[in-house]
């Protein structure tokens, strides 16, 4: 490689120098043509007039299709008008492939049907708004990774092939293992991030998880990222520390580093600028008596779109929350809320109960505002053995294959607890992106497996 970046054009003011990249666009006519070129650090005009160049290279210019991939040896000029504040003055143009077909996708990004632009996904990419939601994805990866590194969280990664369920047996992906029967995809790593953290205190794993949800909705992939921290000798309240910690870090940093991206996406940054800890903390009993008391406001409402999550909001308490609960939640608070002391039967096995109400799970839920829903699910972990096993027989479930979760808690164990952090669902909110499946560079739902 050797081109310049067109984001450090400014480096280059009057020299000559080389730039790599596609061609976005192309206009004028005659002698003069208006090249933009794209080369995913940003967009700058070239300018090939046809007296600064040779006759062939010129001859190239005008012969451009959109998204030929090209060199482009030019002056850096100063121009207040353009984008980027830099021009080019084009002396001389190398193709390196010119499409013979015409590109399948205009230049304006928001063509109306989605699943078309889903199955050119691998060309959509290429276009502004996907363009900067995967760079955000990006520095969301780097800013979790980097709180996680400077708060002293071991990574340890845990297999994607497992013998059990994690989250429930009704949305497991099974799959022929050899000799061993079947093997399923894995739904969640914390079962075996529960391991290191006997090891090490504080550790967390990152990776695909993979739901056979039937729902086909928004906020549901079949396959998704989840960040898993797990922290030993910890309470529930460890847990929202942590959590509410990373999602604050995380925030600040994308306001920070992507400033032109949520330009693009129109994502008000004000929204995101409230993203400061402390985050409310209220209880599942007061959390549905909020979502109550609105329902019945937005049940009156003269809008439309907020009747209808009303209607589909709770009326009485009792039920995880459902969509329009989590939205419901979204509007009162311009935080993310986090929701604790679910009851026990509504929640998974592994959770251990409130000292104060056996009834009730030391868990938590985070609600993010706008109704984008549930970006974090976490709880403390039944550390005690005897109470375990009851766990697993009310969840009808064989401790047999569980029998090494199990020694967990035969050698050592100790509280502890931890949460998982759902990449896309995280990415949608924070980039004001509707449907998840925009959040992930090759999106599989219930419908989808292609591209
Ligand atoms: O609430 P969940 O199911 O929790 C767990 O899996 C725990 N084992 C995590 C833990 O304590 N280590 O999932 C956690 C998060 C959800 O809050 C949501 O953000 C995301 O994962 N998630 C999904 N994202 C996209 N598509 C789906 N089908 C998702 N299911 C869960
Ligand atoms: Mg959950």
């Amino acid at each position: 490689m050797k081109g310049v970046a067109i984001k450090d054009l400014g480096k280059f003011d009057g020299q000559e120098i080389t730039l790599q990249g596609w061609l976005y666009n192309k206009r004028g006519k005659g002698k003069l043509i208006f090249l933009i070129l794209r080369d995913g650090t940003g967009y700058v005009q070239c300018v090939a007039f046809k007296n600064d160049m040779s006759e062939e290279a010129f001859a190239d210019a005008k012969s451009l299709s959109q998204e030929a991939s090209v060199e482009i040896v030019g002056k850096v000029r100063a121009d207040d008008r353009a984008p980027g504040g830099y021009e080019i003055n084009v002396t001389d143009l190398k193709i390196v492939q010119n499409p013979t077909e015409q590109y399948p996708l205009a230049i304006a990004d928001n063509v109306p049907n989605i699943d078309k632009l889903l199955d050119i996904r691998h060309l959509w990419m290429r276009s502004k708004k996907p363009a900067a939601i995967l760079k955000i994805r990006h520095e969301i990866l780097q800013a979790l990774r980097t709180y996680l590194y400077e708060n002293e969280y071991t990574c340890v990664d845990s297999p994607m092939f497992q013998p059990t369920a994690a989250e429930g047996t009704s949305t497991l992906f099974e799959i022929p293992y050899f000799d061993l029967g079947n093997a399923y995809m894995s739904q969640s790593g914390q079962l075996y991030v529960e391991a290191p953290c006997h090891v090490f205190k504080k550790v967390y794993t990152f990776g695909p998880c993979f739901r056979a949800e039937k729902s086909y909705t928004r906020r549901h992939l079949t396959e998704f990222w989840m960040l898993e921290p797990e922290i030993a000798f910890a309470d529930i309240n460890d847990v929202m520390d942590s959590a509410e910690g990373l999602i604050s870090y995380t925030v600040k940093h994308v306001l920070e580093k992507c400033g032109k991206e949520l330009e693009i996406l129109e994502r008000d940054k004000s929204i995101l600028e409230k993203i400061v800890a402390p985050f409310p903390r209220i209880s599942y009993q007061d959390a549905c008596e909020q979502i109550i008391a609105k329902r019945k406001e937005l049940l009156e409402s003269d809008q439309e779109e907020l009747r209808e999550i009303g209607k589909n909001a709770m009326s009485e308490p009792g039920d995880d929350f459902g969509a329009a609960d989590e939205t419901v939640l979204g509007l009162i608070y311009d935080k993310p809320v986090m929701v604790h002391s679910y009851p026990w039967k509504i929640k998974a096995f592994y959770m251990k109960r409130t000292p104060e109400n056996h009834e009730l799970a030391a868990c938590v839920d985070v609600i993010a505002p706008e109704g984008f829903g549930e970006i974090v699910g976490g709880s403390e972990r039944e550390d005690n053995i005897e109470q375990l096993f009851e766990n697993m027989k009310l969840h009808n479930l064989p401790t047999e294959p569980y029998e090494w979760y199990l020694d967990l808690r035969r050698f050592g164990s100790v509280p502890h607890g931890g949460y998982g952090l759902g990449l896309e669902r995280f990415i949608a909110w924070v980039t004001g992106t509707h449907h998840i499946r925009e959040c992930s560079p090759f999106p599989r739902t219930i419908k989808r497996l292609n591209p």
